[in-house]
């Protein structure tokens, strides 16, 4: 089985990851290239900044199928949404105007970096209390929980998920996420892998790497379960 990446700006035009069909066609190469088979697009939602529109994002999604499908690539391609999470969001999740993780009850939610703890969980609880299982996108980011780990293991107490970047796995986001999450991996602690990916240079579709660390670093069980298993099971049921 091929690795599940489920945190990507692969449509083209709709967010600041890929700019043209061309970018995303490369992207998906790349992706391809590095043992993918299967990427969530997760295009931001962000009040006042990129709105996400369902249908436009559905769209958008069809017409990169069909051209991957016409360049022979065979990673298959599902959709979803990066959430910046603000309060208020809740009407219009009421009105399913955003998407989940294809189509799934799971989440992903995205905070501010310099966030308090207390906000990220009081809105976790809130997602939860909703029926949604929210999914902490690039728990490495936030210095709230970078201080403490042990309220990562707190928010997966309560229901949620963790995802982390692999370019954090692998060094390429600098060193202190590299320590944070390898703190986290070695506690068993992540239940997602993304690559994040926005383009073809700095910011791409890379995942052969860190599977490499995590099956030389962790259990071979623990590192097809974040590499696919988990996906499998809960996002592609
Ligand atoms: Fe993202």
């Amino acid at each position: 089985m091929g690795f599940i990446d489920i945190h990507s700006h692969i449509l083209p035009g709709v967010d600041d990851g890929s700019r043209s069909m061309e970018e995303s066609l490369e992207m998906l190469r790349i992706a391809e290239a590095e043992g993918v088979s299967c990427m969530i697009a997760t295009p931001h939602y962000k009040q006042g900044r990129y709105r996400a529109d369902k249908k436009e994002l559905l769209d958008r999604l069809k017409m990169l199928r069909e051209e991957a499908q016409q360049e022979g690539i065979g990673i298959r391609l599902h959709l979803g949404t990066e959430i910046f999470y603000r309060a208020g969001l809740e009407e219009k999740l009421m009105r399913q105007e955003l998407g989940t993780l294809n189509d799934t009850d799971f989440l992903l939610v995205e905070f501010s970096p310099f966030e308090e703890y207390l906000y990220i969980r009081n809105a976790m609880e809130e997602l939860l209390g909703m029926g949604y299982c929210p999914v902490a996108a690039h728990v490495e980011r936030y210095q709230c929980l970078v201080k403490d780990a042990t309220r990562a293991a707190q928010l997966r107490d309560m229901g949620c998920r963790i995802q982390v970047n692999t370019g954090s796995i692998t060094g390429e986001n600098g060193l202190g996420a590299r320590h944070f999450v390898w703190k986290l991996l070695k506690r068993e602690l992540v239940d997602y892998l993304g690559t994040d990916a926005h383009n073809t240079k700095t910011r791409r579709p890379a995942m052969r790497r860190c599977a490499e660390l995590l099956y030389k670093k962790c259990s071979r069980e623990y590192a097809q379960e974040l590499l696919f298993e988990n996906a499998a099971r809960e996002l592609f049921q």
